[in-house]
């Protein structure tokens, strides 16, 4: 196999990260390369935006305004299901929803029709370039169910996201402090060739 390939395969989520920041260069390296994934919009300029939390006081008012926006949240029958858990993480003090990660990255667009497989393409590019370089990431998936939270509006807001956008997905990123588990077997029947 050539590195690329076995990057790919050697890259797992990561949810323990080491407290040490990351350099804003190398940072710098790993969102360039996410700006390098394919795009669904035809040539026309990419309307997705790339917002970078690195700093981790900061990282920990996106996690203090995450609890917040869950408590706020009133459960009725019309809850998203997968609300359900967080809101009671949220109740018991605190939670980490960004896995205590020293970066965390939102990646954010418009509602045009291939917003959120644009969003897909850039995670996975920014994922095994980390990889690549010896950081860990893992997809946080739960601000794609609070975009419409007013607390999270705000974050938005003072962190320059525009108000048109909503989170498609973000990234928990840091140099891992646990093992890199191995992959599991892929199941079988994941691809055929047809010939
Ligand atoms: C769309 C999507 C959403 C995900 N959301 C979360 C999440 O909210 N929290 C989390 O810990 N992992 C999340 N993950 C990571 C998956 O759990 C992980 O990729 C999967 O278990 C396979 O493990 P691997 O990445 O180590 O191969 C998400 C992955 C994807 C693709």
């Amino acid at each position: 196999m050539n590195e690329a390939i076995n990057n790919i395969i050697a890259r797992r989520s990561i949810r323990k990260f080491k407290a040490e920041q990351v350099s804003n260069d190398l940072l710098k390296v790993v969102l360039e390369a996410g700006t390098y994934a394919p795009l669904g919009s035809f040539g026309e300029k990419a309307s997705y935006k790339i917002t970078a939390v690195n700093n981790k006081a900061k990282v920990e008012w996106v996690n203090g305004i995450t609890n917040k926006a869950l408590l706020n949240i009133k459960v009725d029958d019309s809850t998203n299901s997968r609300l359900l858990k967080p809101i009671e993480r949220a109740k018991q003090g605190n939670a980490q929803f960004l896995l205590n990660a020293p970066v965390f990255v939102f990646i954010t667009n418009d509602m045009y029709e291939n917003a959120m497989a644009d969003c897909s393409c850039v995670i996975e590019n920014i994922m095994l370039a980390a990889a690549s370089v010896g950081l860990g990431t893992c997809w946080i998936n739960i601000f794609s169910r609070l975009n419409n939270c007013p607390e999270i509006r705000q974050m938005f807001n003072e962190l320059d996201i525009p108000a048109e956008h909503k989170a498609f997905g973000c990234i928990a990123l840091g140099y891992p402090d646990m093992e890199i588990p191995a992959p599991c077997p892929r199941a079988e029947g994941l691809w055929k060739i047809v010939v």
